[in-house]
């Protein structure tokens, strides 16, 4: 039996549309016992993330968390206990696992490693230096592949990949565009974040003729965080040999019915536009790749970030809704006890 007692949440019940509080309940138990070559971490930041709609919704996707288990989660923690020969008890490691105090996990998946607590704070772990990072550089260079003066146009674009996206993009060269909801989004985006020119969704009556004004030469690259009907208005702006990466689609509250829309293959067709779906966890194997330049151009101030932290796993379901309002400012995390590094 555990020594530890262990607060997790889990899921009540699976969602027809967007995921509710209501849906998850915080419960006591013990903490789950490490078996041969596992760990057991003390978690002290996990994450709420758009994604995670699909995780618990009816309708099929490529991750899924059954109802009565705890909610998986993206998390960072201290090893309190090892069964493996290459992690000691204390190191700080990141891993797939979920919203929990304690945490079993097998440090042979490509998901696992090791953090640094000196090199950052641990948070970014989960965000610029992690899941978001790696999201945002994976899709933007392996499928995106901008060429220097590709415009750039990239949706969520406050948001943690979305920033990270329109940062990297600059780097290398491109004239980027942002899409973000609200005053105080959209002047992040241009402030902060460094995009050209940026489009409050939420304050134009017309999108199309917002994107066009703001693209005067077509879009090269578009970062697909939404999809819907933005989707569908880009599509028509996209040049000659554009590259279009579906990487999310917040604006879709469900999948059950099937959503409709346009017909996008005569845009794909005419302009030979690639289209492609994207995974972060496909790029796994190469994780340390992006970390090194990530981590360089964020100690260079070439990235900036911000992170969105909320105390304590009883709040973890309501801030997972907020993401669907975007009240989120930068990385959701929850902070599950004290960071012990601050
Ligand atoms: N493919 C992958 O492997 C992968 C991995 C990680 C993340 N993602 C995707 O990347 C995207 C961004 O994730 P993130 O973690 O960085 O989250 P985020 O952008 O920090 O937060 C989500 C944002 O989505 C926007 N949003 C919410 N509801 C919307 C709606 N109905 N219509 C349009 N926008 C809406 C909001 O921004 P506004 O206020 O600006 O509308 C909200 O702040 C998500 O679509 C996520 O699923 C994909």
């Amino acid at each position: 039996m555990s020594q530890h007692r262990n607060s997790h949440v889990i899921l009540k019940q699976r969602a027809d549309g967007l995921p509710a509080p209501e849906l998850f309940e915080l419960v006591e138990g013990d903490a789950p016992v490490p078996g041969d070559g596992e760990v057991l971490i003390n978690n002290v930041y996990v994450t709420a993330d758009p994604g995670m709609k699909g995780w618990i919704s009816k309708a099929r996707n490529y991750a899924s968390v059954e109802t009565g288990t705890t909610m998986h989660s993206f998390s960072v923690g201290v090893v309190v206990e090892s069964n493996h020969p290459d992690v000691q008890e204390g190191e700080v490691v990141a891993a797939n696992t979920g919203w929990a105090e304690y945490v079993v996990a097998d440090p042979n998946l490509p998901t696992f490693r090791k953090v640094d607590p000196a090199d950052a704070p641990l948070s970014t772990a989960l965000g610029i230096l992690g899941i978001n990072g790696f999201t945002a550089y994976f899709g933007l260079l392996a499928v995106g592949q901008p060429k220097a003066g590709d415009t750039v146009l990239v949706s969520t674009a406050a948001g943690a990949v979305g920033s990270a996206v329109g940062q990297i993009a600059k780097i290398k060269g491109c004239r980027t565009i942002g899409i973000a909801g609200g005053a105080e989004k959209a002047a992040l985006c241009t402030d902060v974040f460094g995009f050209d020119d940026v489009i409050d969704y939420k304050a134009v009556d017309d999108l199309d003729a917002a994107i066009r004004q703001a693209c005067p030469d077509g879009i090269d690259v578009y970062y697909d965080n939404v999809g819907g009907a933005t989707l569908d208005i880009v599509l028509g702006q996209v040049n000659l040999h554009g590259r279009v990466v579906i990487c999310g689609t917040a604006s879709t509250d469900s999948w059950i019915p099937q959503p409709t829309g346009l017909r996008p293959e005569r845009n794909l067709l005419v302009n030979r536009i690639r289209m492609e779906g994207f995974l972060t966890f496909d790029y796994a194997h190469r994780y340390g790749e992006a970390l090194a330049d990530l981590s360089e151009w964020v100690r260079d101030g070439k990235i900036q970030y911000r992170e969105d932290i909320v105390d304590g796993l009883e709040n973890a379901g309501a801030a997972l809704a907020g993401l669907y309002e975007g009240r989120n400012m930068g990385r959701q995390l929850i902070r599950v006890r004290p960071d012990p590094f601050l």
